[in-house]
């Protein structure tokens, strides 16, 4: 009877010792685990200080805010041109697909690259951005934060976005748009060097200047 009882007694020590056990070799291994840690993206937002936050975010948010970029990412319905980002001529809105009302369409002037003949700038897919990745205006705080919600990036987890930006075509045309265009003025390699140091570190977002 003692025996059985003393069994008992430790029993629940066992399995907590069991269940603290393979808590402890889980946790070890998350670190090795990138993704895990990018998911982990809201608890690190909380650790990291405000300055650190915004000296990870505003290179990113510099290449964002090129015209190259904001040209076709604007908050209404007109594509901009130029480095002054005047409204696309010829009237040209956004319409109900992002790629151009009726008479408009985008890819009846703009083709899968840039035309050494007619000047029109081209890449894959050309079209405009979605009104809910529209940026242009925002501060580093409201940039950062539109960026990163999955309910307006096209569902993309952190990962993902620094996948876009590091091969979507029509990221990539900004340093190449033809013409005398200005490139984006960070090279590509060394934005997706920032990228990743900013999504390493949970991309963590600036917060709103008062
Ligand atoms: C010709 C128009 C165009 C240009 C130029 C452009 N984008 Fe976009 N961008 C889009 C469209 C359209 C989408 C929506 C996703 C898609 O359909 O590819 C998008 C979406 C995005 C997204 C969100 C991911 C998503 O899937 O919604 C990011 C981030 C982005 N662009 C970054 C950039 C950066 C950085 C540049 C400049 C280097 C740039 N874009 C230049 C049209 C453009
Ligand atoms: C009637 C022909 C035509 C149509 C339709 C058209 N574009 Fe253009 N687009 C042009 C031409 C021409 C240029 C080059 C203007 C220049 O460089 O001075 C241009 C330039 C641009 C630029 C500027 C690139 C930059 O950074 O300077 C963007 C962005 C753009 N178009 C987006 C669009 C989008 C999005 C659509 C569809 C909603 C569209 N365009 C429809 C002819 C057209």
């Amino acid at each position: 009877m003692g025996r059985h009882r003393n069994f008992l007694t430790v029993l629940p020590f066992a399995i907590a010792a069991v269940v603290i056990g393979i808590g402890v070799i889980a946790s070890a291994q998350a670190p090795l685990d990138r993704n895990l840690l990018i998911a982990d993206a809201n608890a690190a937002d909380e650790k990291i200080a405000p300055a650190k936050a915004s000296q990870l975010f505003s290179p990113v948010a510099a290449v964002l805010r090129h015209p190259r970029c904001m040209n076709c990412h604007p908050r209404d319905d007109r594509p901009r041109q130029g480095d002054d980002r005047h409204p696309h001529l010829q009237n040209i809105v956004r319409g109900d697909d992002n790629l151009g009302f009726v008479n408009g369409r985008c890819t009846a002037c703009h083709r899968d690259e840039n035309s050494q003949h007619s000047g029109v700038p081209g890449a894959p897919t050309w079209h405009l951005a979605p009104l809910s990745m529209g940026w242009q205006g925002l501060g580093d705080a409201e940039l950062c934060s539109t960026l990163i919600d999955k309910e307006k990036n096209g569902g993309k987890d952190i990962a993902a976005l620094v996948e876009h930006m590091a091969k979507d075509p029509l990221v990539l045309w900004g340093w190449t748009p033809g013409g005398d265009r200005t490139p984006v003025s960070t090279p590509h390699p060394q934005f997706v060097k920032e990228l990743t140091a900013w999504a390493d570190a949970g991309a963590p977002c600036p917060t709103a200047a008062k």
